[in-house]
């Protein structure tokens, strides 16, 4: 298994492209599966959970071809993917393939919108909590769903189709958001998704379903309407900023110092974060072509903060903010309100000498002056991105292991931090 090593003390500087978003690339290749014709997305990134997806698809008989390089075309770009879903070849999305990855759970929207019957097994994807999956459940039943639980698959049938209908969520989820939404776009009738979450990627997945045919109002707001269409048609579309990538390299500079420019990333998508950062002590100004982020000199300060959906404090950033807040002057408070085991980088973060305590739902982190690298362990995808940036700020060396994690959300995690001055690089065995 290959692992990470990182020498902390350099500060970054220079250019951090910024990749597509995953969690905007995982729906949106989804989506292929709501039409016949070719949905071509340009902007995404090169990550395991695009290449597992991509192998979930293809079980289902979609074509997938990637462009080759182009003459003058960037190594550092996204790539541009067609996928086709002529015809839907099986229905099933099996528990080999499912539990690797949550997000892929949902083709049961767009494959029982589209066939009628969908048979798909329990998600599986990080270790963050229980992760259920009853809105989905809720929500297909309200759109006319027959729904019954066999042997650790959930399997849908709808013979007559799917009928617009309310569908009013408990509490915001992304995903239900996105399987719902996609599959009210071939339901009869109108939807209304109440409580519908607002988050960019949902907002890039409905702008993506409109140029494929759909009507849709509403999105990035609580309430999203949808008139259902009898079909879909082909589309392209190009995969949003990742916020989450932009945040956690905005969170690496005010650790470590220096001045970098994060290229193509859009601040109007991760304000809280943004905001939050320079209460800490980071300077942070939009240009023309993405986010300049400084730290020279002076401290990080301590700054309390709690997860919320869009537009608060995003939990896949809470990781990389205790990271930073390990060497903050004072105390802060980290309390996380969406997921309820989301706090496993704490003990690997305590063996680089962070003063960090859990009570509930709440982190308490007690800056330290110092960090000190040693063996870590990634747990999940976020969690084990907060273990190399708090090493590019220790002393010495960090070896973060089981970095196949890391994989799953970050491209060129390495490559691009090398690119500004840090000292890491990937040991393979
Ligand atoms: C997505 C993101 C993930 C992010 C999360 C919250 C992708 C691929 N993943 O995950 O990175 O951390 O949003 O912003 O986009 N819940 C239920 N029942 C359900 C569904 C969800 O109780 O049927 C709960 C979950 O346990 C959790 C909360 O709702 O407590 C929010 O989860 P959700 O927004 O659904 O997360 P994901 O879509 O899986």
């Amino acid at each position: 298994m290959d692992s990470i090593k990182v020498v902390g003390g350099a500060e970054l500087n220079g250019i951090i492209p910024i990749s597509g978003a995953k969690n905007a690339a995982l729906p949106l290749m989804i989506a292929s599966l709501l039409t016949d014709e070719t949905l071509t997305l340009s902007n995404v990134p090169r990550l395991r959970d695009v290449a597992q997806l991509t192998q979930i698809l293809q079980n289902h008989g979609v074509d997938y071809s990637v462009n080759g390089k182009r003459n003058g075309q960037d190594e550092l770009e996204g790539q541009t993917v067609h996928l086709t879903a002529r015809e839907i070849v099986d229905t099933t999305a099996p528990y080999e393939l499912v539990s690797k990855m949550r997000a892929s759970f949902w083709v049961v929207g767009p494959l029982l919108a589209r066939c009628r019957e969908a048979r798909v097994s329990l998600p599986g994807g990080c270790a963050i909590g229980t992760r259920p999956v009853d809105f989905f459940i809720d929500g297909l039943a309200a759109l006319g769903a027959d729904i019954e639980i066999e042997a650790g698959y959930v399997v849908v049938k709808a013979p007559n189709g799917l009928k617009g209908a309310q569908v009013v969520f408990p509490k915001v989820s992304v995903g239900a958001t996105h399987t719902i939404m996609m599959a009210a776009t071939l339901a009869s009738g109108e939807t209304e998704i109440v409580n519908a979450a607002c988050e960019p990627e949902v907002v890039d997945l409905a702008n993506c379903l409109k140029a494929m045919g759909a009507e849709i109002e509403g999105a990035g707001t609580p309430t999203i309407r949808i008139q259902g269409k009898p079909r879909l048609h082909g589309a392209h579309h190009a995969v949003v900023a990742d916020r989450i990538e932009t945040g956690t390299y905005a969170m690496a500079v005010a650790m470590t110092g220096g001045n970098v420019l994060l290229q193509g990333a859009r601040g109007d998508l991760l304000e809280s974060a943004l905001h939050t950062l320079r209460q800490a002590g980071a300077e942070i100004t939009e240009e023309a072509n993405g986010l300049r982020v400084r730290r020279n000199g002076n401290g990080i300060q301590a700054v309390d903060i709690t997860t919320e959906p869009f537009p608060g404090f995003p939990t896949d950033l809470q990781a990389q903010f205790m990271a930073l807040m390990t060497k903050a002057e004072g105390r802060s408070c980290i309390t996380e309100t969406i997921f309820e085991n989301r706090f496993m980088h704490v003990q690997e973060l305590a063996r680089l000498g962070a003063q960090i305590h859990i009570e509930g739902r709440s982190a308490f982190v007690d800056g330290v002056g110092t960090l000190r690298g040693a063996p870590v362990m990634a747990t999940d995808l976020r969690a084990s991105v907060s273990l190399v940036i708090a090493g590019l700020a220790a002393e010495g060396e960090t070896s973060v292991s089981r970095v196949y994690h890391l994989d799953r959300g970050f491209e060129r995690l390495e490559d691009k931090l090398t690119r500004c001055g840090a000292q890491i690089e990937r040991i393979s065995g």
